[in-house]
């Protein structure tokens, strides 16, 4: 594993860098640094989040570490298999990923949970990089439509030959698939238009296929 995270101070997003740096003084027990991956370092799963939530891995420094998308996400987890330990909502849970591995698209938390842009094209690089490096991944699983646009951007593809839809699948290259889920959020859960059952069954198929 030698892809590099974004740097604590990392200055590639201006609007995001001047919100951690208030952040680090309205809050300062909280993370407010670009939140790294988390997980196993020779991962068949890589599932990609959007952005930290600011209550969540922006307090906790742990991708959906300590908010509602987490619960959702590491009780999938648990359920197929891929963690090790009890979810606890903090960073020092002892929760371990067996298989699989967290990250954002966007690495620093955006304002309003909406990284524009320039923001997503700027992080990108980093997504990338990691992709690439991780030749032990069978499976990228992207949560939400602005995840899965910057996955398929990330891996070079077109967005129109790679459309993005709740339980989607999409072949890659080297034997590779990427799978594709409504996000995990608190709006979406509580709307109905992503229930567990619905989430589940996109774990399922991917544990299915990379078993
Ligand atoms: N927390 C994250 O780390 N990513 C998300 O997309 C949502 C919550």
């Amino acid at each position: 594993m030698t892809f590099a995270e974004p740097h604590r101070d990392c200055d590639l997003c201006p609007r995001l860098r001047g919100f951690l740096l208030e952040k680090r003084t309205e809050l300062p027990h909280y993370f407010n640094a670009p939140v790294p991956s988390f997980g196993d370092p020779e991962p068949k799963l890589l599932i990609v989040g959007l952005a930290p939530g600011m209550h969540g891995a922006n307090q906790t420094g742990r991708p959906f570490t300590g908010d509602w998308a987490g619960d959702l996400l590491y009780a999938a987890i648990a359920e197929y298999g891929f963690s090790r330990g009890t979810y606890g909502g903090t960073a020092d849970d002892g929760l371990t990923l067996t298989g699989a591995m967290i990250t954002n698209a966007v690495r620093c938390v955006p304002p309003q949970n909406k990284p524009v842009g320039a923001e997503c094209t700027a992080c990108r690089p980093f997504l990338s990089a990691q992709i690439e490096d991780l030749t032990s991944v069978k499976a990228i699983l992207c949560l939400g439509k602005i995840s899965h646009d910057n996955t398929v951007r990330a891996l070079g593809l077109r967005l129109k030959d790679y459309p993005f839809g709740h339980h989607k699948i999409h072949e890659l290259s080297g034997g590779r698939r990427l799978y594709s889920s409504y996000h995990c959020s608190r709006y979406n859960t509580n709307t109905k238009r992503l229930t567990q059952d619905m989430f589940y069954k996109v774990f399922a198929d991917i544990r299915q296929f990379i078993n």
